[in-house]
């Protein structure tokens, strides 16, 4: 059976505890009813209300949502704020003040903590620093840093004084930081020496500077590195500064630069259906609200939690869950330099227990590679630890199979702990479709119900919706606050990407298959629409990387399909023509390691296929289109049943099922 089969099947329900409910945020289906309507009777007052209650402005804003412009939305466009002055400020004079904010925990498990009044004073020295080296509002900064209380501080630092931040993941290679500081325009890189992952060590600063040889970033003026592990570097005197040199001596105090409430708060870049990927630019208030709300609403967060997400500040996750939610609502948080499985794959959970955290956010895959580690060593097993302090347990990324929400809910949450499965994008901001933990009764697979002011619905190719129990597009359709405002340098594929003129030209197009439960309305995720690949959680487009294989000088061709793993969700499988003949087994063993080892120079490992397949040719329609769907079944290994009659070349077929 499918996993969309079982999804449709899935009858057990799991209800909040009682305990839980009585004490939530949002508290019963009721409460969260109640929101749902105010927020239909009045879109714009609802949101109003919010923002005017979560949000401290230097300027009160008087518009509400401008239209005008469809889809190009702004939201309270006349306000004035400051976002990191509403992540740290606030709690200088809140009572939050020597509350713990980090928790960091490196690599090799030394733990240092930094409060409120600390984190906002080395903020304030980053942010002096920027300034000194003439790095001002509306200049694009890319981070691309570890880990690290430096890399949320870089990232503070530039909201504080109004730069627009462009967080670029250290998994990705020179090539993709280039084409994105390029892109961006960015006058500062803000890196360090090196990122120590898994017991090993990645030299940022040194991808830092091919990235920069390869040319054309000549907008960039400074690199700031910050000292992580002290391993060495090559240092360019008239380009490269010292984290600590840059700070030592500034003033703990920067008066936080006010800008208006569609300022770009940041820009990140995501994969889509072309090969270029897409400069995801955030707006400052609508994007600060929903990430204070949904720490509130969804992680139900309170005074003493100790509340780890786990995602890395490369992605949305981190941006929203560990760079803004947190600190704005005043959370006590950790944050984690390693992965999973280092030193151990019992890792979290002994973090878990040494930290007694209480909220606990991480992605399915990181849950299925746990489950295979624990039936594999009973020491790693979750039942090794004391995992009593979790009441809340959160899933993201990809959709999250009924068996490992299964084990999550008993294993790790005893049975006790709700799990928010929120499905959301770079694009959305933060959580759009997500059980309340104190309220909506849970069916595992199901990300359940939209949360209040999410207008998510729905429909066939016209537009139309769709009732319950037919599978579509999911939509959302009205603007709300924390949606994407524009992709940066590209407002034409903004529009054609999200706002295509088939469903009106203004309804947000989520690039997502979903069905509802015909009895509960509930939403299943059924997967991509588009040629989006999710590995691991993370995105990646096949146009990219067939592009980064056709780059190299003995490719022809080639075509990227999606093949489903147990573990990873989706796993890379690449089709390959040369411009040489077809090689044979020993020497193809050969070619698949240099082209993975060259798509992960032009992109990063994690775009690395898993397979790669030479043939004579790949299977193409008379008119030249190449047949994906048929690529799809051979990864598979399956027998092909589909008409090939419209095929060019079938003979082809035979010679792609072998793997190299
Ligand atoms: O396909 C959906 C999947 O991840 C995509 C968004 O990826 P990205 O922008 O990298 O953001 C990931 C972190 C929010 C979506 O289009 N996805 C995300 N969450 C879920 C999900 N699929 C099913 N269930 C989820 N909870």
């Amino acid at each position: 059976m499918s996993d969309i089969e079982s999804f449709k099947q899935e009858e057990r329900v799991f209800n909040p505890p009682a305990t839980f409910v009585n004490n939530a945020a949002i508290s019963g289906m009721e409460a969260y009813r109640a929101l749902c309507a105010e927020a239909e009777e009045d879109y714009e007052g609802f949101w109003a209300r919010l923002a005017q209650q979560n949000i401290q402005w230097t300027k009160p804003f008087t518009k509400r949502l401008d239209e005008s412009n469809a889809p190009f939305y702004k939201w309270f466009e006349d306000g004035e704020l400051n976002v990191s002055a509403n992540c740290l400020d606030r709690h200088l004079t809140n009572g939050n003040a020597d509350k713990t904010a980090i928790i960091f925990e490196s690599d090799d498990a030394k733990v240092s903590t930094i409060t409120y009044r600390e984190l906002h004073e080395r903020v304030c020295k980053f942010a002096n620093g920027l300034k000194s080296l003439g790095v001002q509002k509306g200049d694009r900064v890319v981070i691309y840093m570890p880990m690290s209380i430096e890399g949320i501080a870089a990232m503070q630092a530039c909201a504080r004084i109004g730069a627009t931040h462009s967080v670029v993941f250290g998994g990705f290679s020179a090539k993709s930081l280039q084409e994105r500081i390029i892109d961006a325009g960015a006058v500062a890189v803000l890196t360090a020496d090196y990122q120590a992952r898994g017991g090993r060590q990645l030299p940022l600063k040194s991808i830092v500077d091919d990235a920069l040889a390869l040319g054309g970033c000549d907008t960039v003026r400074k690199v700031v590195i910050y000292k992580r592990t002290g391993g060495d570097i090559a240092f360019d005197q008239n380009r490269d500064i010292w984290l600590h040199d840059l700070i030592d001596g500034q003033s703990a105090e920067c008066a936080p630069v006010a800008v208006g409430a569609e300022h770009p708060l940041f820009i990140l870049y995501t994969s889509g259906s072309t090969g270029k990927p897409k400069g995801v630019q955030h707006s400052s208030a609508g994007y600060l609200l929903w990430s204070m709300l949904t720490m509130k609403w969804v992680f139900d967060i309170k005074p003493d939690d100790v509340y780890w997400c786990t995602a890395d500040i490369g992605w949305i996750t981190g941006h929203t869950y560990v760079t803004y939610g947190p600190l704005a609502t005043g959370a006590t948080q950790i944050v984690f330099e390693g992965v999973p499985t280092y030193p151990n794959a019992g890792r979290f959970w002994d973090m878990v227990q040494r930290h007694k955290v209480t909220i606990f956010y991480t992605a399915p895959t990181a849950i299925r590679s746990l489950i295979k580690a624990a039936d594999a060593d009973s020491n790693v097993h979750p039942n090794k630890y004391d995992l009593t302090s979790l009441r809340l347990l959160g899933s993201v990324g990809e959709p999250i199979n009924p068996e490992a929400w299964m084990w999550y809910y008993k294993n790790i949450g005893g049975e006790r702990c709700p799990i928010a499965d929120t499905f959301w994008q770079t694009e959305t901001g933060g959580h759009v479709i997500s059980p309340l933990p104190g309220a909506t009764p849970m069916v595992p697979g199901s990300c359940t119900l939209p949360l209040p002011g999410i207008t998510a619905a729905i429909v066939d190719d016209s537009g139309k919706e769709l009732p319950n129990g037919k599978g579509g597009l999911l939509v959302i359709k009205r603007p709300w606050p924390s949606m994407i405002r524009n992709i940066w340098n590209d407002p034409e594929r903004f529009k054609k990407s999200y706002f295509p003129p088939e469903l009106g030209g203004t309804t947000y197009l989520a690039g997502d298959g979903s069905i509802r439960n015909e009895k509960t309305g509930y939403f299943t995720i059924t997967g991509r629409i588009d040629d989006v690949l999710n590995i691991s959680g993370h995105r990646m487009g096949t146009a990219e990387i067939e592009s980064a294989l056709v780059a190299n000088p003995i490719v022809a061709e080639a075509a990227v399909v999606g093949k489903p793993d147990e573990t990873t969700g989706e796993c890379i499988c690449a089709f390959v023509v040369l411009k040489r003949t077809r090689p044979e087994d020993g020497e193809a063993e050969q070619i698949a390691k240099e082209l993975r080892d060259w798509v992960a120079k032009e992109i990063g490992p994690i775009a690395k296929p898993r397979e790669i397949r030479f043939g004579d040719n790949l299977p193409k329609t008379r008119s030249g289109k190449i047949m994906r769907r048929l690529l799809r079944v051979i990864a598979k290994d399956e027998e092909i049943t589909q008409d090939v009659s419209t095929l060019e070349n079938p003979a082809i077929l035979e010679q792609l099922k072998h793997v190299k």
